[in-house]
């Protein structure tokens, strides 16, 4: 009996290891999240923002004040993915959510409009928030007729409240809409969390009616939280538009991983496939991506699909590198760089040729051979655009992790500015 058992033990332990070192490495199961707001199976590193966040909702829900959040960040870091989450986690609360991508060039407001609207009606069952609702559903009404937006009403608001949310000013009217909406909101005991991704895309006038509205209703205690998501720029976009935006918001940042945190993003999804790595083989792909959470996926997606079987080996990075930097070339750093007009794109020559940067404007301009002023506009373009930002007065750097590596494979020739003759 004793014999049996140990035979079985045997044959047990043998087919572990022969698991382990011959998992099927199947693309299907492949466990990576390479993409734009794809939730990653393991969310790294991300507790303590997660858990302010968390704290914010649970304040405001039990009637208390919570912090608004703008979540700074460059390209690929995980914003949209972290404001997901949060937006989750207001629904599981009973939040009213509002979840907008800020448009590069269209309306904020416009899409609000719906948004309110099916707050408001699915509070419409309330037979007690009667007045709150035709006060609401008139603001929306008057916002939406001052500023041609177009908006279907419905019975709510329909005898006309003059003076609600018109003055033709858009911060005041915004927020005076939102009062009253949080005020019925507030009458049937929910609250209302709206989130925007791409904050640096709005206009100055839209993102200085959230912060009103955030500050208005702080002081109404009116229950309501914004999460905003964007550029590292929309600390400074935020400030310019209100100088209180510094006192109201928490700014947490977005970054690259701990190297604790950036081997969790890495072996986490494979470990739950069952898939292991050498140690030397994690520390490459962590060099290569510096920590960023999407290049980590990249890395993760190329180097399984490259390995046959569990461990993944330095040889296998290896064997991945050529193919995954043409991927990333092509398909994460070109769709920007074709993006920008061939003047926009020697300025960003320049400044690969310094570096990672961040770079004194100066010192880009003279790499470029010319005076900072020659290329303020393009400068000004390229931050607009989202291409680049400036942390500090005189200090370019790029919003994109290791895009002066791909600049200088792009072009390999470093071109002067030549200023176009005036006519
Ligand atoms: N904490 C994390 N751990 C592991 N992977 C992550 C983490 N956060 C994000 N990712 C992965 O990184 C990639 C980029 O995430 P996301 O689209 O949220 O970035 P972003 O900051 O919003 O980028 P962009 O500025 O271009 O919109 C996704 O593939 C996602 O799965
Ligand atoms: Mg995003």
């Amino acid at each position: 009996m004793v014999r049996v058992k140990k035979v079985i033990k045997v044959i047990w332990v043998a087919i572990k290891l022969d698991n382990f070192y011959h998992v099927e490495m199947d693309h299907v199961i492949n466990p990576y999240t390479p993409g734009a707001g794809t939730p990653p199976l393991v969310l790294a590193g991300r507790d303590d923002i997660l858990r302010s966040a968390d704290t914010a909702l649970k304040r405001v829900q039990t009637g208390r004040s919570g912090r608004s959040q703008m979540l700074l960040g460059l390209r690929g870091v995980g914003k949209t993915v972290l404001l997901n989450n949060i937006f989750n986690k207001a629904e599981d609360a009973n939040y009213f959510t509002i979840k907008i991508e800020a448009p590069e060039n269209g309306d904020f407001a416009q899409r609000c409009l719906p948004e309110l609207k099916r707050i408001l009606l699915r509070l419409s069952t309330q037979e007690k928030l009667r007045r709150q609702l035709d006060l609401a559903g008139a603001a929306l009404r008057n916002f939406a007729s001052i500023f041609k937006l177009s908006y279907e009403g419905f019975e709510f608001g329909a005898t006309p409240h003059r003076g609600l949310a018109e003055t033709g000013d858009f911060e005041t009217d915004f927020s005076e809409m939102m009062r009253y909406v949080l005020t019925a909101a507030k009458a049937a005991d929910r609250n209302i969390a709206l989130f925007v991704d791409e904050v640096q895309y709005l206009k100055p006038e839209e993102l200085a009616a959230i912060t009103v509205t955030c500050h208005d209703a702080a002081q109404r205690s009116l229950p309501f939280l914004f999460f905003g998501a964007g550029l590292p720029q929309i600390a400074k976009l935020a400030g310019d538009a209100k100088s209180y935006a510094e006192r109201l918001y928490e700014f947490p940042e977005v970054g690259s991983l701990s190297d604790l945190a950036a081997d969790e993003a890495l072996r986490g999804p494979a470990q739950r496939e069952g898939v292991e790595f050498e140690d030397a083989a994690v520390n490459l792909i962590l060099e290569r991506s510096r920590n960023y959470p999407y290049f980590l996926q990249v890395w993760g997606d190329h180097v399984w699909k490259q390995a046959g079987q569990s461990p993944i080996s330095v040889r296998d990075v290896r064997n991945a590198e050529g193919q995954l930097v043409t991927h990333l070339d092509e398909n994460f750093f070109r769709v920007r760089f074709d993006r920008c007009k061939p003047v926009q794109q020697k300025y960003l020559r320049a400044m690969a040729e310094l570096g990672p940067g961040p770079h004194a404007t100066g010192e880009i301009a003279s790499t470029l051979g010319c005076e900072p002023s020659q290329v303020s506009t393009t400068r000004a373009q390229l931050i607009s655009l989202g291409m680049i930002w400036s942390q500090r007065h005189g200090e370019t750097a790029f919003t994109v992790p290791l895009f002066d590596e791909f600049m200088k494979r792009q072009m390999p020739k470093l071109e002067k500015h030549v200023p176009r003759k005036r006519k």
